[in-house]
């Protein structure tokens, strides 16, 4: 069984890093070539094209930025390659989005799962993502043994949708609560408080999330360089969300402010920084007082 990736960004190179240490027969395509090189001189092959990748492979996996540069990969440049061959779309996406490249897909003759992750590079180096399928139950099990190169349960949702909305309910966390924890830490330290002592009260108490310390130090020495995940995905999922919710009906006004203060980040030269970045942004003006 040949695996054809495309995307080999941070998150794609680790996957594609992950398949050939378990056997697999990998080709690799990336729009900036040179980003495959690694993975050549660690045993991938590639050709000049993406459909020449595609036309070597049973499986297509994605993971390019968003929605649109996929749907261009995939329904423009592959168009005539996606018939009996199955594609695995990891990046994250809108619901509506993977829906419709699952329709298109499907139209081409070929078949699709969504399956956006959970985790980061170090976890995809070593299997550990945490992963929801959205699709046919037939193609997740067809797929399943690939996925499980990739995580240890890989698990199926429900159809095409499901495992996306899932996803962004997952990286809404992931905003709101780097977003919370940051404004607590600048508080805390504007106030004169000793953080560590901060940090054993939250530590003891219901409201501690293991992000917290997971990111504690980057805030505390501002640095957010060589990101597993960067702000600007970040700024996407929470836009996805909103999009999301606004369509399920629920009221997300509370989370707007924070979308707003993550549009800043491009200004700020932090999109490609890691997502812990946010923490410059709410860091506002001005070094505040120590309380007397
Ligand atoms: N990083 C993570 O921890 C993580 C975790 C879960 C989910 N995800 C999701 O996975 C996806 C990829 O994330 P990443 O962190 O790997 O991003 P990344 O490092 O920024 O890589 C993005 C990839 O997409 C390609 N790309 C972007 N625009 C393109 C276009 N118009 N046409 C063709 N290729 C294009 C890039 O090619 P170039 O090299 O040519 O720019 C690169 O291969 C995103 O949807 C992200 O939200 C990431």
């Amino acid at each position: 069984m040949a695996i054809a990736l495309f995307g080999t960004g941070l998150l794609g190179g680790a996957i594609a890093r992950r398949l050939l240490e378990g056997g697999q027969e990998l080709w690799v395509w990336n729009r900036t070539a040179e980003r495959c090189q690694s993975l050549i001189q660690a045993g991938a092959r590639t050709a000049p094209t993406a459909k020449e990748v595609a036309g070597q492979a049973d499986w297509l996996v994605t993971v390019l930025s968003d929605g649109p540069s996929t749907e261009a990969l995939l329904l423009g440049e592959l168009d005539q390659q996606l018939a009996g061959r199955g594609v695995i779309q990891i990046a994250t996406i809108a619901p509506e989005q993977s829906q419709a490249l699952a329709a298109g897909v499907a139209e081409r003759g070929g078949r699709y799962l969504e399956t956006p992750v959970l985790g980061s590079k170090p976890e995809a180096l070593v299997g550990r993502l945490q992963l929801m399928a959205g699709g046919e139950p037939e193609v997740f099990a067809a797929a399943e043994p690939l996925l499980k190169q990739l995580s240890e349960a890989p698990r199926h949702l429900g159809p095409v949708g499901s495992a996306m909305a899932c996803k962004l309910a997952l990286n809404q966390l992931i905003a709101s609560l780097t977003h919370a924890f940051s404004l607590s830490l600048h508080l805390v330290q504007r106030s004169g408080v000793d953080v560590e002592s901060f940090m054993e009260i939250l530590r003891g108490s219901a409201l501690y999330a293991p992000t917290f310390d997971k990111k504690l130090e980057r805030e505390l020495q501002g640095d957010y360089d060589n990101p597993n995940f960067p702000t600007a995905h970040l700024r996407k999922d929470l836009a996805l969300f909103l999009e999301a919710s606004q369509a399920a009906g629920l009221n997300g006004e509370g989370l707007e402010g924070l979308l707003e203060l993550l549009q800043r980040s491009s200004d700020a030269g932090l999109d490609g920084l890691d997502y812990s970045a946010l923490h410059a942004l709410t860091a506002g003006h001005g070094a505040g007082r120590a309380p007397h």
